[in-house]
């Protein structure tokens, strides 16, 4: 039986977080294009993360911090264009929030107008907090991003677990506590100790989406050239591999190669 487009029951903030309430883990992949998108949305992914990690999956920078607002846009109006149920969070590109709140507010707007994604994210917490306040005054839904976040990786100097000791921990919960009372929908955890995650899950009412923050958070989310395998350099404890891309994709292609090469692609039945 087909489903019909208007009987897919679209994904909300409202429904993120009746999923919270009532204990049913949210799942979250990243998605930088319309084919990828749509295998995920009909594979039945919540929410869709159009990450600055486009920076180094799609466009092979080391970090994060060279994509464009522009570039975002193009990625995040692909991925839209390719679902039907999931939720589409678009990160907010460093130096498109940091410089002041209506620099934030703006590029905000230009993601929601241009790409028609539901949501943005932004990494940070009290330090952006006039950003987050008229973001949200415009209506935009918000997904904060705390512990190792990215676009400061060259003040953390590396990219290991952040909030280990007490001082970070500390400031930690209370940002999350305050994103929640400033009105984000939701907060990623990343790369922080499990029982850090799990306190910030109990102890805030939104959704808590972690990577790499253990399993007693209220959902998960990887990027999915990592979990498909096509980056083996990248193995860290986070990461479950749930296929082997990387050889399939090297499998088929040598296949072509040969097939060419040998004059029996296209055969008959493949030619007009
Ligand atoms: O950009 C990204 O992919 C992210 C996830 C790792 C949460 O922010």
């Amino acid at each position: 039986m087909s489903v019909h487009k208007k009987d897919i029951k679209k994904i909300t903030t409202h429904q993120l977080q009746e999923m919270k309430n009532r204990g049913e883990k949210i799942s979250m992949l990243t998605a930088y294009d319309f084919s990828m998108a749509r295998i995920l949305d009909q594979a039945g992914i919540d929410i869709l993360l159009v990450g600055d990690s486009a920076s180094n999956v799609m466009a092979g920078h080391e970090t994060t911090l060279p994509i464009t607002l522009d570039q975002m846009i193009y990625h995040a109006a692909s991925v839209v264009r390719g679902v039907d149920r999931a939720f589409v969070v678009v990160d907010l590109p460093f130096g498109s929030y940091q410089g002041d709140s209506s620099e934030a507010l703006r590029s905000a707007i230009r993601i929601m107008k241009e790409s028609g994604a539901h949501a943005v994210k932004i990494e940070g917490g009290k330090e952006i907090e006039d950003s987050v306040k008229r973001i949200l005054s415009a209506g935009i839904p918000i997904m904060g991003h705390l512990g190792l976040t990215p676009q400061s990786i060259y003040k953390f100097g590396t990219y290991s677990v952040r909030a280990k000791e007490e001082e970070e921990a500390n400031k930690l919960v209370s940002d999350a506590k305050l994103l929640e009372e400033l009105g984000c929908f939701s907060i990623v955890l990343e790369k922080i100790p499990a029982a850090l995650a799990q306190k910030v899950a109990e102890k805030v009412s939104i959704p808590i989406i972690g990577i790499g923050a253990g399993g007693g958070v209220d959902g998960q989310v990887l990027v999915v050239q990592d979990m498909l395998g096509m980056n083996k350099e990248f193995k860290p404890k986070f990461l479950r591999r749930y296929a082997d891309l990387d050889q399939v994709i090297t499998d088929a292609v040598v296949g072509f190669v040969n097939d060419v090469k040998a004059s029996d692609f296209p055969n008959e039945s493949e030619s007009y």
